[in-house]
């Protein structure tokens, strides 16, 4: 079996968006795309149940053929990526690597912040485990940062809600909420990889000036210089340039929705963890 492949999970539809900003950057490579939209959302689930379900997609995209597995979820990222990369990484095979999307977002974020103050939203189980606020002290300790659940948003999303007039009531509630919070923000981090389908919302109920940041874009480049650094893992990856997509769901559900998000049809495949 090739075993070359780039692994991108998320607990449904919101990778894609992250897949998208990977496939702009690094477009020679063959990815697997796994949603796991049977059990989505993760976003309300304990830190245990969200690493049992992670581990099984990793697990499951490595006998696919991955090398590579990107976590392209923020909850999954802060509630089971260290725990997957120190203790199971080792015994499943010290080759393969796990990344999530968090980091290479945090990195980015003082230079966009000309305030000092920075806003991210996400879901629950992201917002909890403060990784943005962690994170982002480490590296840049004079940024004050503003976390926000927004519950609502990915079950939007996840029913295809999202475009409809029973969005903008949650959509400007949790802009105002945040804003309120601390009227200084310039900077908003969109750390749900489902909210960038929100963003023309998002903008209608956003004070001028405020810079929106989606994630898809940030995680591509840095992949692209991750695979730079290291050589060990970039000529072991197979360069057809192919994409299989696959979910716990229906495909005939998955699939419009899908296409949506990635702008081409989508014909995913039937698999269970
Ligand atoms: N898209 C995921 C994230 O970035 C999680 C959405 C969910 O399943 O709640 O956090």
């Amino acid at each position: 079996m090739n075993e070359g492949k780039i692994g991108v999970f998320d607990s449904g539809y919101g990778g894609l968006t992250i897949l998208n900003g990977i496939r702009k950057a690094l477009p020679q490579y063959d990815y697997i795309y796994l949603g796991d939209n049977a059990r989505a959302p993760y976003g309300t689930r304990s830190y245990e149940v969200v690493y049992d379900f992670t581990l099984q997609a990793v697990r499951h995209l490595f006998a696919q053929g991955c090398r590579l597995v990107i976590l392209a979820c923020n909850t999954a990222s802060a509630k089971a990526l260290r725990s997957i990369q120190q203790n199971d990484l080792p015994g499943i095979d010290p080759a393969r690597r796990v990344l999530g999307v968090i980091r290479p977002t945090v990195e980015l974020l003082g230079d966009l912040t000309r305030s000092r103050h920075i806003g991210v939203l996400g879901t629950p189980g992201t917002v909890n485990s403060h990784s943005y606020r962690l994170e982002t002290t480490k590296i840049f300790p004079d940024v004050t940062v503003t976390e926000m659940a927004c519950p609502m948003w990915v079950p939007l999303i996840e029913n295809n809600e999202h475009t409809g007039p029973g969005a903008d009531y949650f959509v400007k509630k949790y802009i105002d909420t945040i804003m309120e919070r601390d009227p200084q923000i310039d900077t908003l981090v969109l750390a749900c990889t489902h909210y960038p389908l929100l963003m023309d919302k998002i903008r209608l109920y956003l004070p001028e000036g405020i810079a929106l940041v989606p994630q898809g874009e940030i995680v591509g480049t840095s992949l692209y210089d991750y695979l730079r650094r290291h050589p060990e893992m970039q000529t072991r990856l197979s360069t057809g340039g192919s994409i299989k997509f696959e979910t716990t769901e229906n495909p005939e559900k998955f699939n419009p929705l899908a296409s949506l998000f990635t702008g081409s049809e989508v014909n995913a495949s039937h698999i269970t963890l």
